[in-house]
């Protein structure tokens, strides 16, 4: 025991204080001791960096002289009742510096008798990360609902769209009963591309990446979108020659532009500038973002889409990202926008950053990582002119109206069809056919699947084709390893011409 004592006793010559000085340096905390008139009698290292002063700028002066204000505020009613009660206290505390940037401190302040002693943690780290976190599982929520919808809603689209465009088909030219269906198939195409931009959300909209140039890409879309915006916005560009080639699925990144210009004309509503930029950018480390993930390190293809508009305020920066976030009246934003960009963005392995000053305009730059040479992925495309035959085909499907409507699709293209709900009794009926061109069959069924029902007709006919249709968008299909590669899946909805079109490329394959 008096050993021990003795250790305790002898541990201030052990370490004097110029070496505690230096122990106290290299914390990661910051330290410091005020008196009792809050002035500052220490700072270590760390303490000197979070105050982002010079440390002689603050030794000898109070809180008050060096921060005006700070008395009125809620971290100084602590400190004061701490120095009045001699309790200690935890706190977090938002600190913005004078260039706007923002940190957050745990700070933990602990009495000392004539003053205080406080340590600070940076904790602004490990709170963006926790944010992030919770976006993320927000995100996986939605996407979960949104695809367990989408499945239903796409085999409602094919059945809308594919019965009125056959009732159309059955109008003599000239019936004003045609435009009234005209004008219901294009409210199925909205709904469809309402269900893609859910499906783009869950991260599971079909994606098809290829090599781009996306000066190409930007060329094309010129030609729309004066037509988008209004005639008093101008349209620049300043697109880089000698541009990096990138790897993304082309309709995903014009429908990632279209998003990003729709939003600047509608932040100018008096008409301005939208300036569209790409150049190559190499990232020697990776880039810290004021939200969401740093970007790594490497080569990227830089796309700036900048307006003059009415900017975003501070409060909402942060949001926009999120789903159903929107400043726009009832009806004229869904707030996915920008969600979906982002999730495009981040499909083709890139993100986006967001810049704005409220009333100077926005810059949104979306990275897009360079393609690898000799990277490419072959693409299985029905295509082919829809010539109509005779051959035999076999409809498999468990919804009875999406069935009906296939099997009138093909019957009407003069092709002799057999159809079927599926389940176990399904391949003996097909087995007993005497011929047989072609399975159309549904994906995911209950009893059998489709691929399952295939593999059972090819012990027969080992050549024969299959087309599968699926409203499982195709990244997820292949995740549950349910198709075997080079199998041919449309996707619904889809229309008579897309199925018809797929059915022949098989049949003349
Ligand atoms: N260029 C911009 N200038 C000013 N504010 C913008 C700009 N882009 C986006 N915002 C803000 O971000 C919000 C979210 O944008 P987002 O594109 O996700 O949804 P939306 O445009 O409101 O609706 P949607 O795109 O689904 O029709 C907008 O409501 C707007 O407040
Ligand atoms: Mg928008």
């Amino acid at each position: 025991m008096r050993e021990e004592e003795q250790r305790r006793t002898s541990q201030p010559s052990d370490l004097d204080a110029p070496d505690l000085r230096l122990v106290l340096d290299r914390l990661h905390e910051g330290f410091q001791v005020v008196d009792r008139n809050f002035r500052y009698v220490y700072l270590n290292d760390a303490a000197v960096v979070h105050a982002r002063r010079e440390r002689e700028a603050l030794l000898g002066r109070s809180m008050i002289e060096a921060y005006p204000g700070i008395d009125r505020t809620p971290l100084f009613d602590l400190l004061r009742r701490c120095q009045a009660t001699g309790e200690r206290a935890e706190l977090q505390n938002e600190f913005e510096y004078p260039d706007g940037q923002r940190a957050l401190f745990e700070l933990r302040v602990q009495p000392t008798g004539g003053g205080l002693a406080i340590l600070s943690i940076d904790i602004t780290e490990r709170q963006q990360l926790q944010a992030q976190l919770r976006q993320a599982q927000k995100l996986e929520a939605i996407g979960r609902l949104a695809s367990g919808v989408a499945h239903d809603f796409n085999n409602l689209l094919t059945v809308i769209g594919g019965f009125a465009d056959l009732a159309k088909g059955e109008l003599p030219a000239g019936a004003p009963a045609a435009a009234h269906l005209e004008e219901a198939l294009r409210a199925v195409d909205r709904a469809a591309e309402l269900t893609r931009k859910l499906l783009a959300l869950a991260r599971e909209a079909p994606s098809r990446p290829q090599g781009i140039d996306l000066n190409d890409l930007i060329a094309g879309l010129l030609q729309v979108l004066p037509r988008l915006v209004d005639e008093s916005c101008e349209i620049a560009t300043r697109l880089a020659p000698d541009l990096w080639p990138i790897e993304a699925d082309p309709g995903g990144l014009e429908q990632l532009l279209l998003n990003l210009a729709v939003n600047a004309r509608d932040a100018m509503p008096r008409g301005g500038r939208l300036r569209i930029e790409t150049s190559n950018q190499t990232l020697a480390e990776p880039v810290r973002m004021r939200w969401g993930r740093p970007i790594a390190a490497g080569d990227y293809v830089l796309l700036a889409v900048s307006d003059s508009g009415t900017g975003i305020a501070p409060e909402h920066l942060e949001r926009i990202f999120d789903p159903f976030f929107t400043t726009k009246p009832p009806g004229q934003g869904t707030g996915l926008g920008l969600s979906v960009c982002m999730g495009i963005a981040e499909q083709a392995g890139g993100y986006i950053n967001v810049y704005s000053e409220p009333g100077q305009g926005t810059t949104f730059r979306v990275y897009l990582p360079r393609r690898e040479a000799g990277a490419s992925r072959p693409e299985i495309r029905p295509a082919g002119e829809p010539r109509a035959g005779d051959e035999r085909i076999a409809v498999v499907e468990d919804d009875p109206q999406l069935r009906g409507l296939m099997v009138s699709v093909l019957g009407r293209a003069g092709y002799r069809v057999t159809e079927v709900e599926g389940g176990p009794a399904a391949a003996a009926t097909l087995a007993r056919l005497a011929r047989l061109d072609l399975l159309v069959t549904d994906v995911v069924m209950p009893g059998v699947t489709g691929p399952a029902l295939a593999e059972l007709l090819r012990r027969e006919r080992p050549r024969l084709p299959v087309l599968f249709v699926s409203g499982y968008p195709g990244s997820a299909i292949a995740e549950r390893h349910l198709l075997a590669e080079g199998e041919t899946l449309l996707e619904k909805p889809f229309g008579s011409e897309r199925l018809l079109a797929a059915v022949r490329a098989l049949l003349d394959g």
